[in-house]
């Protein structure tokens, strides 16, 4: 992240607890100044925590030209947005991962000034979008994001998308946040001032509500390995250009942990440490570990 991103208003707790997916939305421009923030916000997100350049673009309609955006396919599944986020990354390891961070901080940032969004990884049309923020060869366009004033209803449509992905519901716990080895949940109880940042993890948006995240503690470390639907698109997708949804789901845990963290007053760096720990299957794969820096804080459950 870089210093020039501004800070929220709101605590970051309240903004993720606030933020849905919103695919319906009142059909009126971005009010200007709203706009000038938000589009400056982009304009300073540049690189991600693990090395990956990004760049972004706010492209909104104003009152006379609310139409053009429906140029913008997103298959139905969003009514009368006002604008959309796009973003752009470079090829690299850990590009998804920094795409989801970024683009997901831009997200809590419309979130804390009042505005609704909806992440599209899969129900967008590509070409509109990558002609408007002009991708270049090397770039890769992987999810964009709806913006606008939620409406106060939702549509019939809204609710079935919901109902499917189940995004009312998360993974318990148990099944999320590990101690030491795979085969020993972490309980709320025994994760110190850490609770917070894990379950603000949980209350994170993922792909099909798939809840791909897990999390291993490890003394001052705290490992992030991401267990794949079988399926669902891997690294061999991203050989062919397709982005790799569930690495993007894994930047966005690590930008909610770690705003989290930092606002909590702890400290800390994203780190690259694999432990050699036995993994529960071949779907899950080793990310990042986030390390304390508070050496003073080692919770032993
Ligand atoms: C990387 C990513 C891609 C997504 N793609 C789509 C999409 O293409 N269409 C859509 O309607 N929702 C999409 N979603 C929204 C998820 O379905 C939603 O986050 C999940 O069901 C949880 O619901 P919530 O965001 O309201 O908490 C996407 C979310 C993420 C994180």
């Amino acid at each position: 992240m870089d210093d020039s991103m501004a800070a929220y208003n709101q605590a970051i707790t309240e903004i993720i607890g606030r933020r849905f997916s919103c695919r319906s939305y009142v059909p009126k421009p971005i009010e200007p100044g709203l706009r000038d923030q938000l589009s400056r916000v982009l304009a300073g997100s540049s690189t991600g925590p693990l090395g990956t350049k990004a760049r972004f673009e706010l492209v909104s309609a104003g009152e006379d030209n609310l139409a053009t955006l429906k140029g913008l396919g997103t298959y139905g599944f969003i009514k009368g947005a006002s604008g959309f986020i796009i973003g752009a990354v470079d090829q690299g390891e850990n590009n998804m991962e920094d795409y989801g961070y970024l683009l997901e901080w831009a997200i809590l940032f419309a979130t804390d000034i009042g505005l609704g969004t909806c992440w599209l990884g899969g129900t967008f049309r590509k070409s509109g979008f990558s002609r408007k923020i002009s991708l270049k060869e090397t770039e890769i366009l992987p999810a964009v994001a709806a913006v606008g004033y939620a409406a106060d209803k939702r549509r019939w449509f809204d609710s079935f998308v919901r109902r499917r992905a189940g995004s009312d519901s998360r993974l318990p716990w148990d099944k999320l946040f590990f101690d030491g080895t795979f085969r020993t949940p972490l309980s709320a109880d025994t994760s110190g001032p850490f609770v917070t940042p894990l379950e603000m993890v949980r209350l994170g948006p993922s792909a099909s509500n798939k809840q791909p995240w897990r999390i291993i503690r490890d003394g001052t470390q705290w490992h992030f390995y991401v267990q794949r639907t079988s399926g669902y698109g891997n690294r061999n997708a991203a050989l062919f250009n397709l982005p790799d949804m569930q690495r993007i789901d894994m930047g966005i845990a690590m930008c909610h942990f770690e705003l989290t963290v930092r606002e909590m007053g702890l400290s800390g760096e994203w780190i690259h440490a694999e432990q050699g720990i036995e993994k529960p299957d071949k779907l899950t794969e080793y990310i990042v570990t986030w390390q304390q820096k508070d050496q003073g804080l080692i919770y032993k459950g």
